[in-house]
């Protein structure tokens, strides 16, 4: 019999509940991970964490690999995702980066100039981030027996350039967005060089072995409709058709604010579109056509709230997202580092056994 190949599962070996629902099938319960997953809530990361700064960790495979499988071994996540930062292909660009402890990414020469712009290195990207690469060949090794996909990631290149042009994280992203109207010509030459650097990234994890891909353009909310087109949209576009994915494997957009903007996303080529929690993602399906997944949205502060109101809301959307097709469930952005691990355990649990 002759049946169209469905996308993604050309020359797959792996079967899984995530892969099955980013490639917008019908699945029997919705897939669960968490962005953030890895991280300072949990004490055996703290444990690490006492004597490694988070760059010690992310540049040694076998810490990093250890980390990512974290999560994994305590809840039982249907999908990993590698223990990394956004920021490393501007570290790779030559931006001066360091995490300082209360106050996070800081880089101590921040692209101000033209000569800033010019003078990004996009060449080497296989070398510099090699570490990243053996990272994912070590995580695949545990992971294939347990038939859990890995999720590779990088930064949209408007989130990284508002790292790399304001310094650090900044509450309303200024000095970045003057750069737009007022120094059009520098913020064109960053984002660009940013697209190419990404390409070359990406592939190089898709070469080592991930078996799905997200796009973080975190802040890209920050932008009017008009330049969310232009410098969201059209970079991650541009990303997306400069990988080389022969087997097709599933890539999520994601940026805060995205409700707004989950049709736009739709144009960038994604198989995903990732909310955040300030929608109604039951309206959301709604809108963007069923051929695009979705995942989010549950709200990273209700792991605050008592037990019951947490689970009555994981059920309220877990309501809303049937019959399941298409769909994986995830928080609207990253866990908080003082979150009781009990909660998660929790959110991933009523996931695992809700039924369709
Ligand atoms: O989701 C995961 O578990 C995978 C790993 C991951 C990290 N950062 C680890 C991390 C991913 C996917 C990111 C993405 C990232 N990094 C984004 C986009 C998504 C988002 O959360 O908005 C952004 C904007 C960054 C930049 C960044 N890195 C900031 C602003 C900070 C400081 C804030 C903080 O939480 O401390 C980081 C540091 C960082 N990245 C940590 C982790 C686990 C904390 C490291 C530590 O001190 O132990």
């Amino acid at each position: 019999m002759c049946s169209t190949p469905i996308r993604g599962i050309l020359n797959r070996t792996m079967k899984s509940l995530y892969i099955d629902a980013a490639l917008g099938k019908p699945i029997p319960r919705p897939p669960v991970w968490m962005m953030r997953q890895a991280g300072r809530y949990l004490p055996e990361y703290r444990e690490i964490r006492q004597t490694q700064s988070f760059m010690q960790m992310m540049k040694t495979p076998e810490i990093a690999a250890k980390v990512t499988l974290q999560p994994i071994r305590r809840f039982g996540m249907d999908a990993a995702i590698l223990f990394s930062d956004i920021l490393v292909t501007a570290e790779a660009m030559g931006g001066q980066l360091d995490y300082i402890e209360k106050k996070g990414p800081v880089f101590s020469n921040p692209v101000q100039g033209l000569a800033d712009a010019t003078n990004l290195e996009t060449e080497g990207i296989d070398e510099k981030l090699a570490y990243v690469f053996s990272t994912v060949r070590l995580i695949k090794k545990e992971l294939t027996a347990l038939n859990i996909p890995l999720i590779g990631f990088a930064g949209g290149p408007f989130t990284v350039a508002a790292y790399l042009v304001e310094g650090q994280s900044s509450a309303h992203l200024k000095v970045l967005r003057k750069m737009i109207y007022e120094s059009t010509d520098i913020f064109d030459c960053v984002i660009e060089k940013l697209v190419a650097v990404t390409i070359d990234y990406l592939n190089g994890q898709i070469a080592a072995g991930v078996d799905a891909l997200m796009l973080f353009d975190t802040w890209a909310g920050y932008l009017n409709w008009e330049d969310y087109k232009r410098y969201c949209v059209a970079p991650l576009k541009q990303i997306i058709q400069g990988l080389n994915n022969p087997n097709n494997l599933p890539i999520t957009v994601f940026s805060k604010n995205s409700g707004m903007f989950a049709d736009l996303l739709t144009q960038t080529g994604a198989d995903v579109i990732g909310i955040d929690s300030q929608s109604d993602i039951g309206l959301i399906r709604s809108l963007v056509p069923d051929s695009f997944a979705l995942q989010g949205n549950l709200d990273p502060f209700l792991l605050y709230a008592p037990e019951s109101v947490l689970e009555s809301r994981v059920k309220a959307i877990l309501a809303a997202m049937r019959p399941y097709k298409g769909y994986i469930f995830n928080l609207g952005h990253g866990i908080n580092p003082d979150i009781d691990p009990e909660k998660v355990k929790l959110v991933v649990d009523l996931v695992k056994s809700s039924g369709n």
